[in-house]
């Protein structure tokens, strides 16, 4: 077998060509079908949250959770500073203030222990962000938020059918977040999900998501929000993908542990960790991280894989050191040690659950050539 071996292919040979015909045949294809709903209903009981709220993407679950909870200017919410984009600018298009903690250098999760210390008469919220494959360690921080009364945004794209000490991850936050793009553990094309159990915010996140629409008049607004509704093609999507999440988890734990044997002699790279004392690994990607006496960066690595034919992704950015926001005079001069070296040593190899045994030993060779 040969051929470039991309970082992601969803699978979709369950039942999404059926319930997508069915739209069609209906002529159900906007956010007002009946297949939004299904999976609203289904996928708050997987996670066991009382409200699920469908939305368009991720990234606008984060920003109507953060609108939800009325942060605004003068508002400080504490979260990773290794984490993507969205959870960083969901707050500061409101005027609230992201205030950033480091990773830790083994799990690249945020670091709890580093929380405590940023909390001020001005905190609101932390924003937990679950990375790569495992849950943050969420005692820690339940416990900081409960003692210092503050509310906790859940960003749980990432970990779809993953737990904390056996109870799901999106079963913590006031609010909690999912993404159904397709390098997620199951996909709407573009998609997400908001959860939570408490019937205010549901309703709110409901309003925000649909322009604010409110009774007595249709198109007279008390305030703003945005169209973030889900279609029902989606929803038909991502019905068929959730029954067969457990398949879809199992697959990318096989995946993890087959790397970790095919990777375990490899001398130059950190591999993820496989498990903690509260989760084993559910490989939403699997990240490796140059040693320091490897004489190239993820840049570098990820160059040669590509001429070897495979296909990989950069770790993501940190947020102090995002331009965009220090243009806007946020984070001057602070410095995170390890998400900086993780974000120039970190890199992923592919992680897609149509990842076949014969790519990843050809990853696995690959990658072994180029540290050789
Ligand atoms: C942790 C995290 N949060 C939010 C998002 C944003 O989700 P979306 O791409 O659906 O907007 C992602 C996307 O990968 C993510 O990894």
């Amino acid at each position: 077998m040969s051929g470039f071996i991309p970082v992601n292919e969803p699978v979709l040979d369950g039942n999404e060509k059926k319930y997508l015909a069915q739209c069609i045949d209906s002529g159900w294809i906007s956010s007002e079908g009946p297949f939004v709903r299904d999976l609203e209903v289904k996928f708050a009981d997987r996670v066991g949250r009382k409200h699920g709220i469908a939305v368009c993407n991720g990234s606008a679950a984060l920003d109507a959770a953060a609108a939800a909870l009325r942060l605004g200017a003068g508002d400080e919410v504490i979260m990773p500073t290794f984490t993507i984009i969205s959870c960083a600018s969901a707050l500061t298009r409101l005027g609230a203030t992201p205030v950033l903690v480091d990773c830790d250098p083994a799990t690249w999760n945020m670091d709890p222990s580093a929380i405590e210390a940023r909390v001020t008469p001005r905190t609101r919220a932390i924003m937990v962000v679950h990375l790569y494959g495992l849950p943050v360690n969420m005692d820690p921080v339940l416990d900081i938020a409960k003692r210092h009364n503050l509310m906790i945004i859940e960003d749980a794209a990432e970990m779809i059918g993953q737990t904390y000490r056996g109870r799901p991850c999106g079963s913590f936050g006031d609010l909690s977040t999912f993404s159904f793009y397709p390098n997620k553990h199951i996909t709407t094309g573009e998609g997400g999900m908001i959860v939570t159990d408490d019937d205010a915010l549901a309703e709110r996140c409901r309003s925000l998501r649909n322009l604010c629409f409110a009774p007595p008049r249709r198109f007279v607004h008390e305030e703003l929000g945005w169209n973030f509704r889900m279609t029902n093609l989606q929803a038909a999507v991502g019905l068929a993908q959730l029954e067969r999440l457990d398949e879809f988890v199992a697959r990318k734990r096989h995946s993890f542990a087959r790397y970790m044997e095919l990777l375990a002699d490899v001398d130059g790279i950190q591999l993820p960790v496989a498990c903690t004392e509260f989760a084993d690994n559910i490989n939403w990607v699997f990240g490796v991280v140059l040693d320091d006496d490897v004489g190239f960066d993820a840049a570098g690595a990820m160059k040669r894989l590509t001429d070897l034919g495979v296909g990989t992704r950069p770790f993501f950015w940190p947020m102090h050191e995002q331009p965009v926001f220090r243009r806007m005079g946020l984070f001057a001069d602070e410095r995170h040690p390890h998400a900086e070296r993780i974000a120039r040593r970190g890199f992923y190899l592919p992680s897609g659950l149509a990842l076949t045994e014969d790519q990843m030993t050809r990853v696995a060779d690959a990658v072994r050539r180029i540290l050789a």
